[in-house]
């Protein structure tokens, strides 16, 4: 939620600015802004809206903006006052010479602008940032040293940051530090970087080191010296970034949601690699450092997660319970924290994330933790504080997404449920190896059945066509396909804007009926399998009150083409593992259907990627 970017070195910051916030720009994209020192004066340029609308302001003052080689830049998701000009960051003091950008929110900054405010800071916008940049201000005004002033602020400010702060007096130099929020610093010759996430930096350096909570560090073109809260120094612990520039390129795509949805194949082999290698081999889980005894002897199970994360839970609830016989909970990770929660040492507590930084998943996990719950964590982000808390750590490899509705994290998340579904099922002996083996071969053969999916894709654009003016949606299934239905009617309400719902198909009757008519499109997810025919007589409900009817189906029955007006075949699947390939279909009609109605498929709004606050 919201992106930072720093840069101090020889070239023209302004431009590495714009380009490390279009990396970020899935992270929000309500305002942007960048603070540059041009000729020894502090400048800042601002613009509500796109990025674009910031590229234009800077185009306009290009030869004057391209001299400086320093400054600090930051796109927002707004939390405190609306997306506006005045409440874009970068932030500044009275006198205009301190400039902050800043990621998170400053939960005490009411009480902190009292206090300034007596002391005659005059504040222009509704944000809590301000407080920093007046704040930096008063404490650089005691101690004419900008990385002091920085660290004594911080003394004072609660809550969660990733800061970046120039003064027009420090002449190259940009002193940052976070809590609770990530920040990472990036490496170059003469040059150097920070940013609130890799694909800022990734296109200039690799060399790169993640910032610990409370450390402070300043930056000039040709140093980096770190220090924490206490003024202890600290060692810079660099370490060369996995990821490749083009991993965030759209490689061909209209949008970065069509290339995420057609890796699916490729992300399922690599969260198989190295794990399930053979049918008749057990899985190989090393990740998980709970003692087979200990794991043996759970009594509970508790996941938490957020959004799309939640839906994957959800689908790892089945399996757990369904394989291993233990009670599984699945909660989102906001109604886990306000409430008594009853763990223990003898619960493991999962918490799911695609980023691996949302808030509210974070305070869940910190909570149980403290109640002795073993923690597990699975995340497509090993560099993130969930990964960094977690005592097994299972990543699910799927590289950075960067639209912002998650698609092939999700299918990541799945994989990484079966496999871990099976490993503690191999672990307990809750199962007979048959059975596991024949999984395995499934699992095996998914990418194939996906890549099929996609390649009936003109299908899925044709009904997507049909369907795009339905101003409401419903989805409907049962079992395992439950949270399918729920996740598909969440794609296409995040980036259509239509009113999407997924319903049990059992739940239909006892009260969603009502709404039913021929301006209603019931989807139904049916699965060959134990509720097929459950699902099939509840979609005859709808049918009889005229709904218009699709369905996704591996089956290849003709009594369906009198029951549905559109059929989306998938091949036949197993029913354990169809959650895995009839989302494929769901997240093309939700793409289609956007993309029709002209949104903006990538970065829709009132959405952030990563949401860093509870
Ligand atoms: C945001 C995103 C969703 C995502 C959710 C959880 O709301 O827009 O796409 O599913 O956060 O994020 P996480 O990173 O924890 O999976």
């Amino acid at each position: 939620m919201c992106g930072i970017v720093g840069y101090v070195g020889n070239k023209t910051a302004a431009d590495i600015l714009l380009d490390g916030l279009t990396s970020l720009e899935y992270r929000g994209y309500d305002s942007s802004g960048i603070a540059l020192n041009i000729d020894g004066k502090m400048k800042l340029y601002k613009a509500q809206g796109k990025l674009q609308n910031l590229r234009n302001i800077i185009k306009n003052d290009y030869a004057e903006i391209s001299k400086s080689t320093i400054g600090i830049g930051h796109i927002r998701w707004a939390t405190h006052g609306v997306p506006s000009v005045e409440n874009a960051h970068p932030h500044t003091c009275n006198c205009g010479k301190v400039a902050v950008v800043h990621n998170g929110i400053i939960e005490n900054y009411k009480e902190l602008k009292a206090k300034l405010e007596s002391k005659g800071c005059h504040f222009k916008s509704q944000t809590d940032t301000e407080t920093v940049a007046h704040l930096v201000a008063s404490k650089y005004a005691e101690t004419q040293d900008l990385t002091e002033a920085v660290r004594l602020a911080t003394k004072e400010i609660e809550g969660a940051y990733a800061l970046a702060v120039m003064h027009q007096d420090v002449k190259g130099t940009i002193v940052a530090t976070r809590r609770n929020a990530p920040l990472v610093i990036g490496f170059g010759e003469d040059e150097n970087f920070v940013a609130s996430d890799i694909p800022a930096l990734i296109q200039y350096t690799k060399k790169a080191m993640y910032l610990e909570d409370n450390q402070i560090v300043t930056l000039t073109s040709d140093s980096a010296k770190i220090i924490d809260i206490n003024n202890n120094p600290q060692t810079l612990k660099t370490e060369t970034l996995p990821w490749e520039p083009v991993a965030l390129s759209k490689m061909g795509y209209k949008h970065y949601m069509l290339k995420e949805i057609h890796e699916q194949p490729d992300i399922v082999r690599n969260v198989l690699t190295g794990k399930l290698k053979a049918t008749d081999e057990q899985i190989n889980l090393n990740e998980v450092t709970l003692q087979k005894a200990d794991l043996k002897e759970l009594k509970r199970i508790q996941i938490v997660a957020c959004g799309t994360s939640l839906h994957a839970a959800m689908v790892g609830k089945y399996l757990i319970e369904d394989f291993c016989e233990i009670p599984v909970e699945v909660e989102a990770s906001s109604e886990y924290i306000y409430r008594k929660t009853i763990t223990d040492d003898k619960t493991l507590v999962i918490g799911v994330s695609q980023s691996g930084e949302t808030a509210d998943t974070i305070t869940a996990i910190r909570l149980a933790k403290k109640k002795g719950s073993h923690i597990l964590i699975i995340t497509n982000r090993p560099d993130s504080t969930m990964a960094r808390e977690a005592d097994s750590l299972v990543p699910v490899n799927a590289g950075i997404e960067v639209s912002v509705a998650a698609t092939k994290s999700y299918m990541a998340q799945l994989i990484s449920f079966y496999l871990l579904a099976i490993y503690m099922a191999e672990v307990k002996g809750s199962i007979n190896s048959e059975e596991l083996n024949e999984l395995k071969h499934e699992l095996i053969m998914l990418p194939q059945k996906i890549d099929k999916v996609l390649t009936n894709k003109e299908e899925i654009q044709k009904i997507a066509r049909k369907f795009s003016g339905f101003k409401d949606f419903i989805f409907i299934a049962r079992g395992i396909n439950f949270p399918t239905a729920l996740e598909g009617a969440l794609k296409l309400k995040e980036i259509s804007y239509i009113n999407a719902t997924g319903y049990s198909a059992g739940e239909l009757k006892h009260g969603p009926i009502a709404m039913l008519d021929d301006s209603m499109p019931v989807l139904s997810v049916l699965m060959k399998g134990k509720v097929y025919e459950k699902i099939l007589s509840n979609a005859e409900e709808a049918k009889a009150r005229n709904a218009r009817m699709i369905a996704l189906t591996d089956s290849d029955d003709i009594k369906l083409d009198d029951l549905f007006e559109n059929i989306i075949h998938v091949p036949e699947i197993s029913e354990i593992l169809s959650p895995a390939l009839a989302i494929v279909p769901l997240q093309l009609l939700a793409y289609y259907i956007a993309e029709f109605l002209g949104k903006d498929v990538d970065q829709p709004r009132n959405l952030a990627k990563s949401v860093t606050v509870e």
